[in-house]
């Protein structure tokens, strides 16, 4: 069970729609959160608060099978809502849970019909918050509006990264006076065959489902920074997609996120699993420099590129550690990740050759243990001029 006292580091809570939660971590909708056990499972593993399976009008039938997964961290599936009776949420799932002192979020989805017939509902039910949910971007402002108008506890609304313009949603949300965002949902539709049988893995009417978990994470990545840099004022923002460790969850926040919204992590490791995340959270702030998630709130928005950069990389090889040990453990793959066959590794000594070297990075970033690392290195005036080259071709092109 999660304990605040255990924390090593920076403070993990987090004021999120006028609530201050114990950690960022929120139990995204989905499987984990099917009624109040694993909403509460969810809550002592340190979750700050937890969104309930989405509701609906009719309980879902779900077809079989409908989960799979996608390398080792992430996962396809075509699993619709809740799957018991909304009149249960109402009369004994989201009660039970705020009874064990869990902040329940309520999705409820996917129509303006059904909005009307839930939300004022679950706000009765207990919800400190609702999260609504739909399919296009044209019914979520309808869904809101409504929600608006006849509830007063905070509303989240949560965005695809399938619509065409999930930043410019996110901007009308506001204007609707939406109090929170969450970004984004499921990436999809998407694919996978089971090659024994050659047929698609999951049995929806089409073959299809949706993509969770760390393949899914940049898309998001991306979103969230650009929500955030539209949106100055905005603190009520939380991540969802691939956050899969405390690391990720930073990355979320420094690019603009205040939550970080967990699912997939949850199914794969075990929701146990968040409460680790929650210590190592507090104590990665700390080492980066950071006292709280607040602080490490957007740190990154000031440091995106305002234009393209040409330079080459000072790399730097660090064979031994300072007491003598390896550092570097000749693994081999900064030489293997070479696509211009520059790199050689003869341990102690690593050469680079500058004429074969495109200066692309990934030799730094495979090295498992910080023995390769690199900076770029100051603009010559020939790095200048390729640079405004390179910039006159793509504005003369686009
Ligand atoms: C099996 C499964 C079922 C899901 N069901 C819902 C749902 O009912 N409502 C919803 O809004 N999101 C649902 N999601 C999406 C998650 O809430 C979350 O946004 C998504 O999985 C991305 O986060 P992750 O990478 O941490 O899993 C589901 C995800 C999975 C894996």
């Amino acid at each position: 069970m999660f304990d605040k006292e255990k924390l090593e580091g920076a403070d993990i809570g987090i004021d999120f729609c006028g609530y201050h939660l114990q950690s960022p971590y929120i139990l995204s909708s989905g499987p984990l959160t099917y009624g109040s056990e694993g909403m509460i499972r969810g809550y002592k593993a340190g979750c700050g608060a937890v969104v309930t399976k989405t509701i609906r009008k009719e309980a879902a039938i779900n077809p079989v099978h409908h989960m799979g997964t996608v390398n080792q961290d992430s996962l396809i599936n075509c699993e619709k809502w809740a799957d018991s009776d909304r009149q249960q949420w109402y009369d004994k799932e989201i009660p039970e849970a705020v009874k064990a002192g869990v902040i329940v979020i309520a999705s409820v989805g996917h129509t303006l019909g059904e909005a009307k017939e839930i939300v004022e509902e679950v706000e009765k039910a207990g919800a400190h918050m609702i999260e609504l949910v739909s399919y296009t971007e044209d019914t979520l402002i309808p869904m809101l509006d409504y929600t608006k108008a006849h509830v007063k506890i905070p509303v989240i609304c949560k965005l695809s990264g399938n619509w065409p313009d999930p930043v410019g949603t996110a901007k009308l949300c506001l204007e609707h006076g939406a109090d929170g965002l969450c970004a984004i949902d499921s990436i999809g539709p998407t694919l996978k065959i089971d090659i024994k049988k050659a047929r698609p893995e999951l049995m929806s009417g089409d073959g299809y489902g949706w993509m969770t978990g760390a393949a899914m994470r940049p898309i998001s990545m991306r979103i969230n920074s650009e929500i955030a840099r539209n949106t100055p004022e905005l603190r009520n923002l939380y991540a969802s997609g691939g956050v899969m460790s405390a690391d990720n969850a930073i990355e979320y926040m420094m690019a603009g996120a205040m939550g970080a919204g967990v699912c997939t992590v949850g199914i794969l490791k075990g929701v146990n699993y968040i409460e680790k995340m929650c210590y190592d959270l507090s104590k990665r702030l700390k080492e980066l420099g950071y006292d709280s998630v607040a602080d490490v709130n957007r740190a990154a928005l000031p440091n995106f590129p305002k234009k393209e950069y040409v330079s080459k990389l000072d790399f730097h090889f660090q064979p031994f550690k300072e007491d003598g040990k390896k550092l570097c453990v000749s693994c081999g793959k900064c030489v293997n990740a070479c696509c211009y066959e520059a790199r050689k590794l003869a341990f102690p000594e690593m050469t680079v050759d500058q004429d074969k070297c495109r200066y692309c990075g990934l030799c730094v970033d495979v090295c498992p243990t910080g023995a390769l690392t690199a900076d770029r290195a100051p603009q010559t005036a020939e790095d200048l001029e390729l640079e405004r080259m390179s910039k006159e071709f793509y504005e003369s092109v686009k």
